[in-house]
């Protein structure tokens, strides 16, 4: 007799990767690097991409709404408070994803939050979030609305704010833990009690939204669909405000290894975790700690010889996924100075990055110049071409040209050419050393008061032929970024580092909106 296969209910996944991901100290990113990683979240079909918070500056705005246009396949929401203003914009960028578009909403119920921050009674703030809702719903009929702080707002409140706001229309309520506060038994019993004791809550899919300030945050999510949630909103990387937020292929490898406890599955093509990961770290510059699961780069790495054994005679001894399952590829050798544009396209394609003809080309070139300067070319230095070339070509700051002179006996001198606005700027400086110079006059150029918090220096593969890799911290008044660049000299990688941060300090300060 046939075994009847076990039903799976299916959990859809929010990234919020470009939202709360991108409020991660110094992971700002332009337009570019955000459609990058929006059709790399596209791949992995992710249910919905969390493109921005469209009223907080144009760069934002035109980020949603460029995201909007492209992205096909996930449904696309943008961020918005609970106001008619917000909202109206909102839409104003969300209009191009059609029906896809959604609207989300919050505002905070938690008695701490609406006395100090909102100073607002808790019958305004459900009269706020009820117009909010209907308001969206006068442009689409997809609107989540999210109560800011839920797991401190007291049950019997958010019942009601939740039964109101699906009264008003909302199609997904959102229960998110702002402040990483909870625990997995605790976040159970607050989705059960909504599940039970709000009338109408069938009428839409709750969502959970966790950060991980106390390291709980998977744990969380996983207790909350056991509790009946329908969606998980969660980051590549575990990346978000503070601590960040639930980590997405912890949350999807957790539901598929563990199939046979937890009746669910997402749509996740898991295949493409790995590259996202890698994607992001590269225009992030925040790198994955090495023992991060799933994608930290010892999250397959057995030390122990009788491991190394087990894993021999039979992988499953030690592994509870394959590598192959997350999309961990050997880093086998990839090109050379022989190869060929086909060769290169098909690779990066493999990478998981579809370039139009003209950045084909100028990704091209540049990997036909390191190939001359490197015997092998490996995929993070085919990642650090695509970033360099395709994903900064919009920046306002680019570096065009860089001399350097320096020795023991001699005072370092460098003399660095840039374009910017479209305009060549050049200037010469002297310095403590060849990097002092080099960002003596970078900062003379752009006019920049900006601190330098960290420089680090790394090779991006090994070899003394390797490319260098430079990743700055710079900060100016209250804003930090981080910067990275790359290249076999070390100076034009530190060059390189210095002005990625300054376009990204540059992009943070068009920003208006109050940071959530
Ligand atoms: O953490 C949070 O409460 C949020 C909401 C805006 C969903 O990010
Ligand atoms: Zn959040």
């Amino acid at each position: 007799m046939a075994t009847k296969k076990k039903e799976l209910k299916t959990i859809k996944i929010f990234d919020t990767t470009l939202r709360d991901g991108e409020q991660s100290p110094g992971a700002s990113m332009n337009i570019e690097e955000k459609l990058r990683i929006a059709r790399q979240l596209q791949k992995l079909k992710v249910d919905v991409i969390e493109a921005g918070f469209p009223i907080a500056s144009e760069g934002d705005f035109e980020a949603v709404k460029r995201v909007a246009q492209e992205i096909k396949g996930p449904e696309i929401a943008g961020l918005c408070r609970a106001n008619s203003k917000d909202i109206d914009r909102g839409w104003e960028a969300l209009q191009y994803a059609g029906e896809k578009g959604r609207i989300h909403t919050f505002i905070a119920t938690s008695d701490i939050h609406m006395k100090y921050k909102l100073k607002m009674k808790p019958s305004e703030v459900l009269d706020a979030a009820v117009q909010a809702v209907k308001r969206a719903r006068s442009y689409t009929p997809n609107v989540e609305f999210s109560c800011e702080d839920a797991v401190r707002t007291d049950l019997k409140f958010m019942a009601e704010v939740v039964a109101a706001v699906i009264d008003a229309g909302a199609t997904t309520v959102n229960i998110p833990d702002t402040v990483g506060y909870t625990i997995p038994f605790e976040y159970f019993n607050i989705i059960r009690y909504l599940k039970e004791n709000v009338a109408n809550v069938e009428q839409a899919i709750i969502s959970v939204h966790c950060h991980n300030d106390l390291g709980l945050s998977v744990a969380n999510s996983i207790a909350a669909v056991q509790a009946g949630a329908g969606q998980v909103e969660c980051t590549i990387n575990g990346i978000g405000e503070r601590a960040g937020n639930c980590s997405l292929e912890e949350f999807v490898m957790s539901l598929r290894t563990r199939s046979d406890i937890l009746p669910f599955k997402t749509n996740v093509a898991t295949e493409y975790l790995t590259p996202a990961s890698r994607l992001l770290t590269t225009v992030t510059g925040i790198v994955v700690q090495p023992n991060k699961a799933i994608v930290g780069a010892n999250a397959f790495a057995h030390e122990a010889g009788i491991h190394q054994h087990g894993v021999l005679m039979e992988k499953s001894t030690y592994e509870i996924m394959t590598p192959e399952s997350v999309g961990l590829k050997e880093n086998l050798l990839v090109l050379g100075k022989h190869s060929g544009r086909h060769a290169f396209k098909k690779r990066l394609e493999e990478l998981g990055y579809d370039l139009d003809d003209e950045n084909l080309n100028k990704a091209f070139e540049r990997f036909k110049a390191l190939a001359d300067l490197k015997k092998e070319v490996f995929d993070e230095d085919l990642e650090a071409i695509v970033v360099d070339e395709v994903m900064r070509s919009t920046d306002q700051y680019k570096l065009t040209h860089i001399t350097v002179s320096c020795g023991s006996c001699a005072v370092a001198t460098a003399t660095v050419q840039m374009e910017i606005d479209g305009k060549l700027v050049r200037t010469a400086e002297l310095g403590d050393g060849p990097v002092d110079a080099t960002y003596k006059a970078i900062r003379k150029l752009a006019k920049s008061k900006a601190k330098l918090l960290q420089y680090n220096v790394g090779s991006i593969t090994g070899g003394t032929d390797a490319q260098g890799e430079v990743s700055v911290r710079l900060s100016e008044g209250d804003k930090t970024v981080t910067g990275r660049g790359s290249s076999t000299d070390i100076i034009e990688a530190s060059a390189k580092a210095y002005i990625h941060a300054l376009n990204r300090l540059h992009f943070k300060t068009a920003r208006v909106a109050e940071s959530l």
